[in-house]
């Protein structure tokens, strides 16, 4: 028989990319092989998120899509999971009877016995029962979603904080926290298998390993950062509310963390916070961000933005930009508030209009961008280390020095893009995936930064990324 072919598309965030991986190498232990495009794929997967209407309403374009594609060629299946799979469940195939396959969060270990059903002519099927939490799969995996020098590894499943507004803690479910010997040992593989760096995880990683009495994330950061080979590591989310002194103590102890923490604020008004049932105000998140600046003064602080929460006024608004001008974040992921089913927030009122929330994202991303762009200006001249991810799709950008056409793409420790040429006049030797390299910034743009190799050497150990 010949061997069959899967596709994956992923919508939402790194932990959907994680589990992509995840089932593309559950797949691939089945003899399936990945294909990039859905037209030549025999199981077509969409890996779904529901955090806001907008992502949800993508899933049944996408699907729409497909079925186009199945009509022309019957034999193949569709499969959807992640986390509108796990809320919606039976009724995605009521709306779209085409779908073959309905698997939740839950259910990923258990997606090659579904596969095997569907291979055997079973269907349609929907498993959105319990399970184990992070699916665990022994020795090494292939990077098959995510670039190989920067894998994420996935520490803790669900949440248990129930912002007002929020799906997450009934789509992922109760937060579980993975043993850390086991998290240690996937980023040992992942750095046998070409990875310089990893990002850690979880909707909430500072309350890791609390209700399992395990470690604590300060503690599994020591453990991760002993790994050999590894240059960076990286972690996202981290909640306002539990950020502690001994994570704050990591930053100034642990050098191959990176200069970077994703602190999401939500909002700048305490009435909103608390309406949001964040469990913080303004002043400690403020606090917090002094205290972080003390021990890495060159710590980049990135966060998200809900703006038009119901009853968000004016006054409450204009106290969120007065919090991004005080905080000076180096970027912002701004999102209009959506009503989510079954969140408490849905009921709240007054709702704010779509004209409203249009005017205020408007307003505060032109703050921030103006903010983004003055930061990326004020390193032009300098010299950074850059963790070569690929080539860059941006060979169109002008090469400054004319040198050779490839350019390169990776990122700073402070997680800022950097596109960057090669050189080929110099005594450079070529850079090569993996490598860390000093650039030269030349240019600076909204959402990246352009440069050319520089000749210096780099520390073994990335602690040139720290000292630029
Ligand atoms: N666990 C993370 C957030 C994960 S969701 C934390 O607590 O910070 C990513 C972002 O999506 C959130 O930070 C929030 O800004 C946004 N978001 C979540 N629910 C939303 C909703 N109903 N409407 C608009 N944005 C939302
Ligand atoms: Fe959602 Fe809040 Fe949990 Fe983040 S902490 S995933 S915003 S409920
Ligand atoms: Fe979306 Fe689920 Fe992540 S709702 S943001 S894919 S946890």
């Amino acid at each position: 028989m010949p061997e069959k072919t899967f596709h994956i598309h992923t919508i939402g965030c790194q932990m959907n990319v994680y589990d992509a991986d995840l089932m593309a190498n559950a797949l691939m232990a089945m003899g399936y092989r990945p294909v990039t495009e859905p037209e030549a794929a025999d199981l077509a997967i969409v890996n779904t998120c529901a955090i806001r209407e907008k992502a949800e309403q993508k899933v049944y374009s996408l699907l729409g899509r497909l079925a186009g594609l199945k009509r022309q060629r019957t034999t193949m299946r569709i499969a959807v999971g992640g986390c509108v799979a796990q809320l919606a469940g039976k009724r995605i195939q009521r709306r779209a009877p085409y779908v073959d396959l309905v698997f939740g969060t839950r259910a990923l270990e258990r997606l090659p016995e579904l596969v095997r059903r569907l291979d055997a002519g079973e269907g349609p099927l929907c498993d959105v029962a319990g399970g184990e939490g992070v699916m665990e799969m022994d020795g090494p995996r292939q990077a098959v979603v995510q670039p190989r020098v920067s894998r994420f590894v996935t520490i803790m499943q669900g949440c248990d904080n129930f912002c007002t507004y929020c799906v997450v803690p009934y789509a992922r479910g109760r937060e579980m926290s993975r043993d850390p010997g086991r998290i240690v040992a996937e980023v040992q593989d992942l750095v046998a298998d070409g990875a310089r760096e990893v990002t850690l995880l979880g909707q909430n990683v500072n309350s890791y390993g609390n209700k399992e009495g395990l470690c604590g994330f300060a503690e599994l950061l020591r453990r991760v950062a002993a790994v050999e080979g590894l240059e960076r590591i990286r972690f996202t989310t981290s909640h306002p509310k539990d950020l502690s002194p001994a994570l704050i103590d990591a930053f100034a102890c642990i050098d191959r963390l990176c200069d970077h923490i994703h602190l999401p604020v939500q909002s700048g008004s305490d009435r909103i916070l608390a309406r949001m049932n964040r469990r913080y105000g303004r002043q400690t998140y403020m606090d917090l961000v002094t205290r972080l600046r003390a021990v890495r003064p060159e710590i980049a602080i990135t966060s998200d933005i809900i703006v038009g929460f119901p009853g968000e006024t004016e006054e409450d608004f204009n106290q969120t930009l007065d919090l991004i001008k005080t905080v000076g974040f180096d970027g912002l992921f701004a999102f209009h508030y959506s009503d989510r089913p079954g969140t408490p927030a849905c009921r709240f009122t007054p709702k704010v209009t779509l004209g409203v929330k249009r005017r205020r994202l408007e307003a505060l991303n032109e703050l921030q961008n103006a903010a983004t762009l003055a930061r990326h200006r004020s390193l032009v001249g300098t010299t950074v280390a850059v963790l070569v991810e690929g080539a860059s799709k941006r060979c169109d950008q002008l090469d400054p020095h004319g040198g050779e056409a490839i350019q390169w793409t990776g990122r700073t420790s402070s997680n800022k893009i950097v596109n960057f040429s090669q050189p080929s006049s110099t005594e450079v030797p070529p850079a090569n995936v993996g490598d860390l390299c000093q650039v030269r910034i030349e240019a600076a743009f909204a959402h990246s930064l352009l440069g050319v190799r520089a000749p210096e050497a780099v520390g073994l150990k990335g602690e040139a990324c720290h000292a630029a």
